[in-house]
């Protein structure tokens, strides 16, 4: 019989260390505790807490299914608690990212940032994770298209007949809050005209054509639009499964050989380099950056992840590794670039983007001084 197993990977940033830097200890422990006792209770049967940056991170591997209240409300109850530890602590921006006071449900459209996949488990199932910090859910956009739609990224496009059909994507306009499914290689052109734009259209899910597969699922939401002001970015997560007709891992992988900008850093108004870290630099200081990137990659087993002898789920963190240096050091000469040209389009975002930031406050204030030219 085959299983039905759910990945739920909830983010939310509850409050940090020095500025919005990194998630401390006590706010950790709090969110050990609750997973720890959610899975002595059956609710959960493995989680693994990490954090990206000032995001604290609860991936929890079930069988309840996707968007089911139980498990949000774990992940809130969880958040909720560590705020109030980071209220008591005074540590920095306590409860961010928890926009309402009442939960009802559906942690989604409330602050935390949420993907989810449930699969029908295949006879091996790889998955990486990844979670971002100090930019947006359309900093996957470009790899996403890399990975599922690139054949000079992804051999399997080409040498593996099961990935011929191609792959499904489905891209949120976040504007209009609408959402469209483009299949490659078909729609290609279409595809990058959208995604392209990578502050509207966001990719939040990818299958593959011939069996609708699901082989990718990434958290899409504006949380300026949630709470009508610019309140941080949305920093995102994305599952992606691997192998056995689907991209390798190190086919998931080869798009962050080198750095590419996204939007975000500072202030979330600048376009800054993705620097791909292991989790011990996973830590947002020059300039609040550059954008980090975590990539963490397990093997889902009869509905958890595999466990070592001691019982501890395996992670693998894959951006802990030399054969990244060179997109970390591309990261450190372009974000040099930018910040020669301080605030200065194009390193600062445009104008609509500055439109959700306190930027909105100054031209405010300038209003009547404006007189016919
Ligand atoms: C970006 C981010 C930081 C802050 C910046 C100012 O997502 O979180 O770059 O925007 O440190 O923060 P405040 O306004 O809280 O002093
Ligand atoms: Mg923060
Ligand atoms: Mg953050």
């Amino acid at each position: 019989m085959s299983i039905r197993t759910t990945i739920s990977l909830i983010k939310c940033d509850v409050g940090s260390l020095a500025g919005h830097h990194i998630v401390p200890q006590p706010l950790f422990k709090i969110a050990e505790r609750n997973l720890q006792k959610a899975s002595e209770d059956g609710l959960i049967n493995s989680y693994y807490v990490f954090n990206v940056g000032d995001d604290l991170e609860l991936l929890m591997v079930h069988t309840k299914g996707e968007t089911n209240p139980e498990i949000h409300k774990l992940a809130w109850d969880t958040f909720k608690e560590a705020a109030n530890k980071a209220l008591e602590l005074k540590l920095y921006g306590a409860g961010q990212d928890l926009l309402k006071t009442a939960f009802s449900g559906n942690i989604r459209g409330i602050g935390p940032g949420v993907a989810e996949m449930e699969i029908e488990e295949r006879g091996s199932d790889p998955i990486v994770v990844f979670g971002a910090d100090k930019t947006s859910a359309g900093a996957f956009n470009f790899p996403l298209f890399r990975i599922f739609a690139d054949p000079m990224n992804t051999a399997g496009l080409v040498i593996d007949p099961n990935m011929a059909g191609g792959f499904k994507f489905e891209v949120m306009d976040t504007v209009k809050n609408k959402k469209v499914v483009l299949k490659c290689p078909e729609e290609m052109y279409e595809l990058i005209a959208l995604i392209g734009t990578v502050q509207r259209y966001m990719i939040s899910r990818v299958w593959r054509a011939r069996d609708n597969l699901i082989c990718a699922s990434g958290s899409v939401t504006r949380l300026s639009q949630i709470a009508g002001k610019y309140v941080g970015k949305d920093d995102p997560v994305m599952i992606v499964r691997a192998q056995h007709g689907l991209p390798a891992v190190g086919e998931i992988l080869a798009p962050f050989m080198h750095s590419y900008l996204v939007e975000g850093w500072m202030r979330g108004s600048h376009w800054g380099p993705i620097m791909p870290v292991g989790l011990k630099d996973s830590k947002c200081t020059l300039f609040d950056g550059p954008p980090r990137m975590v990539a963490l990659g397990l093997q889902v087993t009869n509905g958890e992840i595999a466990k070592d002898d001691e019982g501890k789920p395996m992670m693998a963190d894959l951006f802990d590794d030399p054969a990244f240096e060179l997109a970390r050091r591309e990261a450190l000469e372009n974000a040099a670039m930018l910040r020669r040209m301080g605030e200065f389009e194009p390193a600062r975002l445009g104008p609509d983007e500055m439109e959700y930031t306190t930027i909105g406050q100054i031209l405010e204030k300038l209003r009547e001084r404006f007189k016919p030219a």
